[in-house]
């Protein structure tokens, strides 16, 4: 899950080791608030942010230190939760919090979870499943941090422009932390703090399972708040450290859909900046969007528009856009793909697609392909050098190498009960305005006249030809036009016509002209 770690230039940190003698740590994910102000029927934490929920990056970069157990503490739309945690994270535990009695309370029921452990690990760390800048690098320097402080607790804070609402970091003359104090339990000197808590701790587990049992709600809301546990370690002679980060997007919770859209930018600008510094050109950062998931290559070059999303990857050189979403699209070296919408498809190297394509999932289009204007395929097997240019449906299909198919021709694969698969040979050609209706093979080698309508297979080295034979009408226009510009340019063409036969024979210039 390494691609969900953002712009890995900006944070890589090479004191982030952490000694290989310490016992790893188990974390805890608190994911049971509410999230109303998101006014949404879906669980805050199954929100997305560059194409992967917040709940995921909380996991990855919980995950991505080696912890021993890692619990979510879940609450509110905890069906939801449970369900999404099972598929992206099946090795997690969860604590159910029924009552959202506060941080403290909150952990309280993630320790409950290890109860069956022989012994809780030497720290416990605390993240948030609503965080999702949070990267493993953080939390490892964190933990590191708090070693090498042989600190009791380490929070880790930032300083940012507008901390209300938060809880402020109250130090000691000698920079120790003393305590964290609710915004709204704070007076004005206090509330003047920038320093923020994040709410992202280690702490070691005796002081942890001891704090949190003397806890209380004496406080403005009436809760069992977490941060009361680091005056409780000082009381008791333990120090608390704090790990400031310059970088204080990676602290920052979404709580609206504002704060989600910020978020998406934020991310999104990472990515991209990840990119360019990776070697790729992108034109128009604003309209460009590129998921955590997606890998690109050297030399890639993005136009404005272009959305790649999902497990999509993007072969050296290749040029996306302008006008593209790609999903779970991969996309060989020196690949062209203009104003185009794909999905679970596979583009070989040097192949074009576009402009306006469309390629549903089961495409595979072989090197130097082509799949142009107006055309969509699904299921489709079109291999090396095979073109289809223009104004054409290829459903179950197996086109091979370098065979042609003209303009606007239909594979018909669907009988309105059963999908069957039309193969089209190597070299073959497929006459413009033809149906090939499925089950069908053009074999190697062969011809279909256009406008054909093939429902039997065609030879090696045959042609097919599969229409109404040819009729003239000689005078109908005459007849049954008389009196139009059309019967008049007729006449003009027979008298033209009948005075080169009796003599005279063309003009220079007309002989020329034929
Ligand atoms: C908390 C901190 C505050 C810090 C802020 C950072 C306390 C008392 N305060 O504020 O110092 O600046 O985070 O965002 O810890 N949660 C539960 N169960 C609960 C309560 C909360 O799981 O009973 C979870 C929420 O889902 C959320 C996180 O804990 O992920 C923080 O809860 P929230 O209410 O946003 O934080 P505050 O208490 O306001
Ligand atoms: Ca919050």
């Amino acid at each position: 899950m390494s691609g969900l770690t953002p712009d890995p230039s900006e944070s890589v940190d090479s004191d982030a080791s952490i000694p290989t003698d310490a016992t790893p740590p188990a974390v805890i994910v608190l994911a049971a608030g509410g999230g109303t102000r998101m006014k949404s029927a879906r669980s805050k934490l199954l929100h997305e942010v560059a194409g992967h929920t917040l709940l995921s990056y909380a996991l990855a970069a919980a995950t991505e230190i080696g912890p021993d157990e890692v619990v979510v503490v879940v609450g509110h739309q905890r069906d939801q939760v449970q369900a999404h945690l099972a598929e992206i994270a099946p090795h997690v535990r969860t604590a159910v919090q029924e009552q959202q009695l506060g941080t403290g309370h909150a952990v309280q029921c993630g320790l409950a979870a290890l109860a069956d452990l022989p012994a809780l690990p030497n720290e416990v760390v605390v993240t948030y499943g609503d965080v999702p800048m949070l990267t493993s690098e953080t939390l490892a320097d964190l933990l590191a941090d708090h070693r090498a402080q042989r600190a009791a607790v380490t929070v880790l804070t930032a300083v940012v422009a507008d901390p209300t609402g938060y809880g402020r970091v109250v130090r000691d003359a000698d920079g120790r932390v003393a305590r964290i104090v609710e915004h709204r339990d704070a007076d004005d000197e206090i509330r003047a703090i920038t320093e923020i808590n994040s709410g992202i701790y280690v702490f070691d587990s005796a002081v942890l399972s001891a704090g949190l049992g003397r806890l209380t709600s004496d406080n403005d809301q009436g809760e069992l708040y977490l941060t009361d546990v680091l005056g409780y370690a000082r009381s008791t002679g333990g120090s608390v450290a704090a790990h400031l980060i310059e970088d204080a997007w990676q602290t920052e919770g979404v709580n609206d859909r504002v704060q989600l859209s910020a978020m998406n930018t934020e991310m999104n600008r990472r990515i991209l900046h990840g990119w360019m510094r990776a070697g790729v050109t992108i034109l128009d950062l604003a309209s460009t969007w590129v998921h955590s998931s997606v890998d690109l290559a050297p030399d890639v070059t993005l136009l404005p528009g272009t959305s790649l999303e999902g497990a999509t990857s993007i072969g050296a050189g290749a040029t996306i856009g302008p006008e593209v979403t790609l999903k779970d699209v991969e996309v060989g070296e020196g690949a062209t793909v203009i104003r185009t919408h794909a999905e679970l498809s596979v583009i070989g190297a040097g192949a074009e697609v576009g402009p306006y394509a469309r390629l549903r999932p089961g495409t595979r289009l072989g090197g130097q392909g082509k799949i142009g204007t107006f055309v969509e395929t699904k299921n489709a097997r079109i291999a090396d050098g095979a073109k289809v240019p223009h104004q054409t449906y290829v459903g179950d299909a197996e086109i091979g190498r370098d065979a042609n198919i003209g303009a606007g021709v239909i594979f018909a694969n669907y009988d309105g009960v059963t999908k069957s698969t039309t193969v089209v040979g190597d070299y073959s050609f497929v006459g413009s305005n033809s149906v090939l209706n499925a089950p069908v093979t053009i074999d190697s080698g062969a011809y279909v006249a256009a406008g054909s309508v093939i429902t039997g297979d065609v030879g090696p080295g045959d042609l097919g030809v599969a229409r109404g034979r040819q009729r003239n009408v000689p005078g109908w226009v005459l007849r049954k036009r008389a009196g139009t510009k059309t019967a008049a340019a007729a006449q003009k063409a027979l008298d033209a016509a009948a005075a080169a036969e009796s003599g005279g024979g063309p003009t220079g210039e007309e002989a020329e002209r034929r």
